[in-house]
């Protein structure tokens, strides 16, 4: 690991430094004024630790079981867009390091490989996370996840329109990325960045490339989030209905939607305010995290803001069974491509183990309540 970079923020400003504004500003934005991003990270200092004290943690167990499975760490990689636009293959990068890392990666709709090529490229447990833009086109998606062997089914309902994310109309960023002056003299001074692009080649949503013209209005569709506003509990059931392996309802913050999406037959839900990317004001989602883990049964995950190990056995002791990261490993993928999400995903590691050291609680299996404490 890097002997300068300490945390994520120290990845956040690499990232900064290394990416076109453009691009950063599409990673690291949040919709209006960005107040939604800032109490993502501000809400948990809401919550102390109570540590116990005299109590052998000489050993430490930070792997936890999941549907069955057992992972590494309790945290997984979040769906995200566009990530070849961070670094050329970023989504087999993310792949691969998750497969090494033993933890969970979910695949985005808006990927810039296929599901086909990044399933047929990496090892490990995919997840495949669809955003239904057109009903038909949904079902052909499930089917082809399906076919390449994901696992599970991630269905992201927070989108039903698009946040009004100023940074990115501001900087007019879009698919294909246009190559204004601006933009060109951003490239001369992020010259690494741009080697890397013109050898990559213009990122594409893979998902959408075929020779049908209309893939063409659903590229344009997705890169402006036009998802199907209809979407509801009965096209959720509709959905349940062709997927027979772990469905999973992404971008939930209330408890009832988490028990209806339960009764239209999902398997678990992820809490999650998009990383404050879509409603501004959005509660974060730790904030209803206690309520909808005592109301249900299945497996609740949970994103938005996590930087620090001990955000991360915050969510835990409030009834998360995993926690996604976002930007987490972006920044580090920005930074410095396969190795600097590897970091990444290794500090965060060393964070959570320490954690638990610190508040007396040898494996993450034993974090409860007990251990925090609210302002
Ligand atoms: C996202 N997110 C997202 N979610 C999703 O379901 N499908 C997607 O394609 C994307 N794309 C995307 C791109 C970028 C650049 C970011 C930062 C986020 C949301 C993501 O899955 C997750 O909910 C948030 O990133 C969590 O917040 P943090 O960890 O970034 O604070």
């Amino acid at each position: 690991m890097s002997n300068k970079l300490f945390n994520v923020e120290d990845y956040r400003l690499l990232a900064e430094k290394k990416l076109p504004k453009m691009i950063f500003d599409y990673l690291d934005g949040g919709a209006d004024d960005e107040k939604g991003l800032s109490h993502n990270r501000e809400v948990f200092n809401r919550w102390r630790f109570t540590p116990h004290r005299l109590i052998d943690v000489s050993k430490r167990d930070i792997t936890q079981k999941i549907f069955g499975k057992k992972w590494d760490a309790p945290f997984a990689i979040a769906p995200t867009g566009l990530n070849g636009a961070l670094w050329p293959k970023g989504d087999l990068i993310l792949a691969k390091a998750a497969a090494k890392a033993n933890i969970p990666f979910m695949l985005s709709t808006a990927s810039n490989m296929s599901i086909e090529d990044v399933a047929r490229q990496s090892d490990g447990e995919k997840w495949f996370q669809l955003y239904v833009v057109h009903q038909e086109l949904a079902s052909q998606m499930v089917k082809r996840a399906l076919d390449s062997g994901y696992t599970t089914l991630v269905i992201t309902v927070d989108v039903g329109v698009n946040g009004n994310r100023e940074r990115d109309l501001r900087n007019k960023f879009g698919l294909p990325i246009k190559y204004s002056p601006a933009m060109m003299l951003d490239g001369c001074t992020h010259p690494g960045w741009s080697l890397r692009f013109l050898l990559g080649g213009m990122p594409q949503l893979a998902n959408f490339v075929t020779a049908e013209t209309s893939s063409l209005e659903m590229q344009a569709a997705i890169m402006s989030r036009q998802m199907d506003a209809s979407f509801d509990q009965q096209s959720l059931r509709r959905l349940r209905d062709i997927w027979p392996h772990r469905l999973l309802v992404k971008g939930i913050t209330r408890v009832e939607d988490a028990e209806n999406s339960i009764k239209s037959g999902a398997d678990g839900v992820i809490l999650s305010n998009h990383g404050g990317r879509q409603l501004e004001y959005n509660l974060a989602p730790i904030e209803t995290l206690q309520s909808v883990a005592s109301k249900i049964d299945k497996p609740v995950l949970i994103d938005s803001g996590f930087r620090r190990g001990s955000d991360i056995v915050k969510a835990l002791c409030l009834g998360a069974d995993m926690v996604l990261l976002g930007r987490a490993t972006l920044y580090g993928l920005a930074a410095k491509g396969q190795q600097g999400v590897d970091d990444v995903i290794t500090l965060l590691k060393q964070d959570v183990d320490r954690t638990l050291a610190q508040i007396g609680c040898p494996s993450v299996k034993n974090l409860s309540t007990d251990f925090i404490t609210k302002d």
